[in-house]
């Protein structure tokens, strides 16, 4: 019988006690292709782009959403978000650079840099994508380069929000966005060189579940918005919220409201633009973990079992090479058994990678049923920020990464080899 494994993690299914996902059984997709392997499926990222689209074009017509590609920017899953038609998010020229390639327009992306080169303003500017300026100087030296015919500002509308400090991307103590003064000035600047277009953008930090942060923020960008209308005269094509929405990691956590988030976000949006007179812009959002995180699993071998006086150890082939976020941010990344799913024994487990360093673990003093070397784990929501922030650290080639699409399993990354780790290199003797 095949039943669901969580609400919330919808391509997980139990048969038998076996782990199947997106209808694929995670033991013959480890016989295929190895482990550790990251499983994307196609059908949720769909699902998860069109739910929150219909959810906002409920209330208001001219939308667009930005993938924020440094989430997963495997070239399928951006194929895939721009065939439902999503816009893009990028922060880097070689972001920019896989977009093109999957087949969106420069329009439809938008460059959202820090701490830019000159040669990259370049770049961007020369593939007309349009910028989203981070910093007076970086506006100063794409206009030595070009007039742009549209441009954008990041602004720092004072409420930063998100799960770790390092994520929380607004507020004072970030170095993103510009603070009213400088965003005045810059506007300024680049109406007086003659540029025609405007958005503005805000973006607080990453893994917020609580809508409340973002909607302040949001009212603070607004009257930004408004305070430019009135002291430049310029009128916003677009107002792009930024991303931020989280996911739930937990089975016990609940999972965002959408509804109640596009009414709440939407209807503010909708009032201040006929208070402050902006016209009708796009209301635009830069999700990267809404649309990926649950749409993909990290499967891993259990190499070893090791018992100590203090612990029990289950030592796997994926360290924080491969996933870095529980090291990284202390993030939690629910575990399943994926052939033991239903078993009723457990025992309490740190699960620990084959990284030479006592911060290689994926879970901590986890409840787990009892494992045996060979068994096969199925690390959840790995689908934004999980291979995407994978390294070769302790030269471990990286993880293969499969597409799960209509029922068929596609390799669209080679798992990296030992010539991985010596592309690039030269040896002096
Ligand atoms: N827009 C901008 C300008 C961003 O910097 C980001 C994320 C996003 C949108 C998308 O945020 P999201 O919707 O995915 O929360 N590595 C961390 C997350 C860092 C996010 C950085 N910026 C993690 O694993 O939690």
């Amino acid at each position: 019988m095949v039943k669901k494994v969580f609400q919330f993690l919808q391509p997980l299914t139990n048969k038998d006690g076996h782990l199947l996902f997106d209808g694929v059984a995670a033991r013959e997709l480890a016989k295929e292709f190895d482990t550790p392997l990251y499983v994307i499926s196609e059908s949720r990222i769909r699902h998860n782009y069109k739910r929150l689209s219909e959810e906002l074009t409920r209330n208001y017509d001219k939308i667009h959403i930005y993938y924020a590609a440094k989430a997963n920017s495997n070239l399928s899953v951006l194929k895939i978000l721009e065939t439902e038609g999503a816009h893009l998010d990028a922060v880097s020229p070689g972001e920019v650079f896989l977009a093109l390639k999957a087949g969106f327009s420069p329009e439809r992306i938008l460059f959202t840099g820090t701490s830019v080169r000159n040669d990259e303003l370049r770049f961007i500017a020369d593939c007309k994508v349009p910028v989203n300026i981070d910093s007076f100087s970086e506006l100063e030296r794409l206009l030595k380069h070009v007039v742009p015919k549209i441009l954008s500002v990041r602004v720092n509308p004072k409420i930063g929000g998100g799960h770790h400090d390092h994520c929380i991307t607004a507020g004072p103590q970030t170095k993103f966005g510009l603070w009213e003064d400088e965003t005045l000035k810059t506007y300024a600047k680049a109406k007086n060189a003659g540029v025609e277009r405007f958005g503005i953008q805000m973006h607080i930090g990453s893994g917020i579940l609580n809508l409340e942060p973002i909607i302040l923020a949001f009212d603070n960008l607004l009257s930004m918005a408004k305070k430019i209308r009135d002291k430049l005269g310029i009128t916003f094509e677009f107002i792009d919220m930024g991303g931020g929405l989280g996911v739930p990691y937990k089975p016990e956590e609940n999972e965002l409201d959408l509804c109640t988030f596009s009414n709440r976000i939407l209807s503010l949006f909708k009032r201040r633009i006929v208070e402050y007179n902006l016209g009708t812009p796009f209301f635009c959002l830069e999700p990267g973990r809404y649309l990926v995180s649950d749409a993909s699993i990290l499967l891993t071998s259990v190499t070893t079992v090791k018992v100590t006086p203090f612990k029990k150890f289950i030592g796997v082939d994926a360290g924080f090479n491969t996933l870095i976020r529980p090291s990284m941010y202390g993030s939690y990344h629910h575990v399943l058994v994926a052939n033991k799913v239903t078993s009723q024994e457990k025992e309490i487990y740190d699960v620990v990678g084959p990284i030479c360093e006592s911060g290689d673990f994926l879970a901590r003093d986890r409840l787990l049923p009892k494992i045996e070397e060979g068994d096969l784990l199925a690390i959840l929501n790995v689908g934004a920020y999980g291979f995407a922030m994978s390294s070769q650290y302790n030269s471990r080639p990286r993880a293969a990464e499969v597409l799960i699409k209509n029922k068929k399993c596609l390799l669209v990354r080679k798992r990296e080899t030992f010539d991985s780790l010596v592309f690039n290199q030269q040896m002096v003797e």
